[in-house]
């Protein structure tokens, strides 16, 4: 593997090939992947990638980087894939032979318009399953919806709001209160169907704690990469084409203010030629933390180019660009 694109304080983010990546891991590193892959609809992403190739070759490589994320997702550990729901039925068979479903979430979609006889395409499904019981399942809340114009609560609950957690209710398998893309205006880079944050965050949320890790294999506008950066969850992305975009989010969102010190030690979580049984036997020896299976701030995983732009600055000195190598 080649040195990170870039890392933060959580995460680090590899400008190559999702399959290359995920070869190169060890078996059961994970705590929660996040895929919103391309579709094979014929996208323009501007950026030379091809997304109309024949369907049987899209789904066998998709089947070769769903199995790889299975592979690498530990005991408890969560999957959550993001797809139309055409492509959804075909992926679900493949996460079953490994993993166990917990529900198809559906994603209201706007925007759109039927084709031929079809229905009005209404929602995405954003796929969740885990290995096994669910290590963590936080159980999110939404704030009781109230009339945008009056303020007022929109539903009586059947009389039993005085009843109510006052946190809020609980969230269902039916997402309405986001359409999933990021609207233009908001994109970094044109062209990617970026995820509104909450999505990945939420995912995020429900599956994992604090220092667990987190894989986006596309890693696109980098949404998945904020949300986990945002909630001090470490993470570890590719995204093969033009990973700067995700380094001026990163720098504009967090300006890497706590990135002087990579808070994991990614390179553990690879294989390395000549060296795995080194790695393997250090590992074995140190032993692992209880919560992520990774060794906590070691040294030798740390990538040059850890320490962000503003790390060291100054007050009122202009952010660094950090260089990128690969
Ligand atoms: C639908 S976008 C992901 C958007 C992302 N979830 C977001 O919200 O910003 C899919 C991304 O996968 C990238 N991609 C395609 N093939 C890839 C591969 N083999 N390895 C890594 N990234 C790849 C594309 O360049 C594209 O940016």
């Amino acid at each position: 593997m080649n040195p990170p694109f870039l890392t933060t304080s959580h995460g680090a983010l590899f400008a190559t090939d999702c399959l290359e990546a995920l070869r190169a891991m060890h078996s059961g590193v994970v705590d929660t992947v996040f895929a919103d892959p391309p579709f094979n609809i014929g996208k323009d992403y501007k950026n030379g990638y091809n997304d109309r190739v024949a369907q049987s070759d899209y789904l066998s490589w998709c089947r070769e980087w769903i199995e790889e994320c299975c592979r690498v997702i530990k005991p408890g550990g969560a999957f959550f894939l993001y797809a139309t729901p055409e492509l959804a039925v075909r992926f679900a068979p493949m996460l079953g032979e490994h993993l166990d479903f917990r529900h198809w979430i559906a994603v209201t979609m706007k925007g759109t318009f039927p084709r031929g006889r079809k229905l009005y395409p209404a929602h995405y499904a954003l796929l969740y399953y885990t290995r096994g019981i669910p290590r963590v399942f936080n159980k999110l809340r939404l704030p009781i919806e109230t009339c945008r114009h009056c303020g007022k609560e929109i539903r009586d609950y059947g009389g039993h709001r005085d009843k109510m957690n006052p946190e809020g209710v609980n969230l269902s398998d039916v997402w309405t209160d986001t359409s999933p893309n990021r609207h233009r205006k908001f994109k970094v880079r044109p062209g990617v169907n970026e995820l509104k944050l909450v999505i990945p965050e939420r995912a995020i949320l429900i599956s994992t704690e604090p220092g667990d890790l987190v894989f986006d294999p596309f890693g696109g506008g980098g949404s998945t990469y904020q949300a986990a950066e945002k909630h001090r969850r470490n993470w570890i992305g590719t995204e093969l084409y033009d990973a700067a975009h995700i380094q001026k989010r990163l720098e504009e969102e967090f300006c890497f203010s706590a990135a002087q010190e990579l808070g994991f030690d990614f390179s553990e979580l690879f294989t390395h030629e000549n060296h795995q049984d080194q790695v393997l036997r250090r590992i074995q020896g140190e032993g692992l933390s209880a919560r992520t299976g990774l060794r906590l701030s070691g040294a030798s995983g740390r990538s040059p180019f850890h320490g962000g732009p503003c790390a060291r600055r100054k007050a009122g000195e202009p952010a660094r660009r950090r260089a990128a190598t690969n």
